[in-house]
């Protein structure tokens, strides 16, 4: 169906298919398949992270020219941790030395760091150059590149719960108070302002499942699964995906628009 889309020049604006007024606005993206990638060239599982970061610099140019208000990456999460020292730390001090070269791109597209996660269970080094990406792209004005690392739904919720519990024990808030928009508030997610739950979720690799991501957010997201892993994934991917999505009809629980 896109195959001869697909071959154009993957940002061509005059793609008659797509309907550059309907890109999503948050758009957040499982990034699956690195190890199978890497296995499939009988090279080590960390040979695919290290390419994965190539395809996370494309995906980010490619989604903040089409004018992506969000994109939210899945990095790491609570459950990665019980993969294999030598990979945990690989791909730790992956995320420390991928911020240093990615800065100087970042900054010229505009972009703006944030993370999701618990950033205290992170190595110092990690965490020192995530603080600092954030605090060096403050000022930029364009899209949000926010980074889900050691980030859990469950663990997101539950450290919701804590807060909030917190505060009502402390009389602070009342327990009737709780409602959605005050739940929402204190989800990591908040920090994203107007956009914190995603339009659109993609999950390469061909696994159809959400892995604890964003479990409050997706409430009403549109899933595009891609076969692609995604050290192959690439923007012309990403256009057929907003394509399928732009397919889709969102109800929210109401009626279909006519
Ligand atoms: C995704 O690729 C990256 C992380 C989860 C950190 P995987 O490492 O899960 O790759 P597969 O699923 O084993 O192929
Ligand atoms: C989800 O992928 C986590 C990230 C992409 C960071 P996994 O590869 O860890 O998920 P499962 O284990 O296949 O569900
Ligand atoms: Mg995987």
């Amino acid at each position: 169906m896109f195959s001869n889309y697909l071959q154009n020049d993957p940002l061509l604006p005059n793609d008659a298919q797509l309907d550059l007024k309907r890109i999503p606005h948050h758009i957040a993206i499982i990034m699956d398949g690195n190890g199978r990638w890497a296995q499939k060239r009988h090279l080590p599982r960390t040979a695919g992270h290290k390419a994965a970061l190539t395809t996370v610099k494309e995906i980010t140019k490619a989604a903040s020219d089409l004018g992506v208000k969000v994109l939210t990456l899945y990095t790491f999460s609570t459950e990665n941790w019980k993969r294999p020292k030598s990979e945990v730390s690989f791909l730790m001090s992956l995320i420390a030395t991928s911020f240093k070269t990615f800065m100087p791109e970042l900054i010229a597209n505009n972009v703006r760091v944030f993370v999701i996660g618990e950033l205290t269970g992170l190595p110092p080094k990690t965490l020192a150059t995530v603080q600092k990406a954030i605090k060096d792209t403050a000022n930029n004005t364009g899209m949000i590149l926010n980074f889900a690392i050691n980030y859990g739904g469950r663990d997101e919720l539950i450290k919701a719960a804590k807060d909030l519990a917190t505060l009502a024990v402390n009389q602070q808030i009342k327990p009737e108070q709780i409602d959605e928009q005050l739940f929402a508030e204190h989800l990591m997610t908040a920090q994203l302002g107007q956009f914190t739950d995603p339009d659109l979720l993609i999950r390469t690799s061909g696994e159809e499942r959400i892995s604890n991501f964003l479990l409050w957010q997706v409430a009403y997201s549109e899933f595009v699964f891609s076969k692609v892993l995604w050290p192959d994934y690439s923007p012309a991917e990403l256009k057929a995906n907003i394509i399928e999505y732009q397919s889709r009809n969102r109800r929210f629980g109401g009626l279909k628009k006519e």
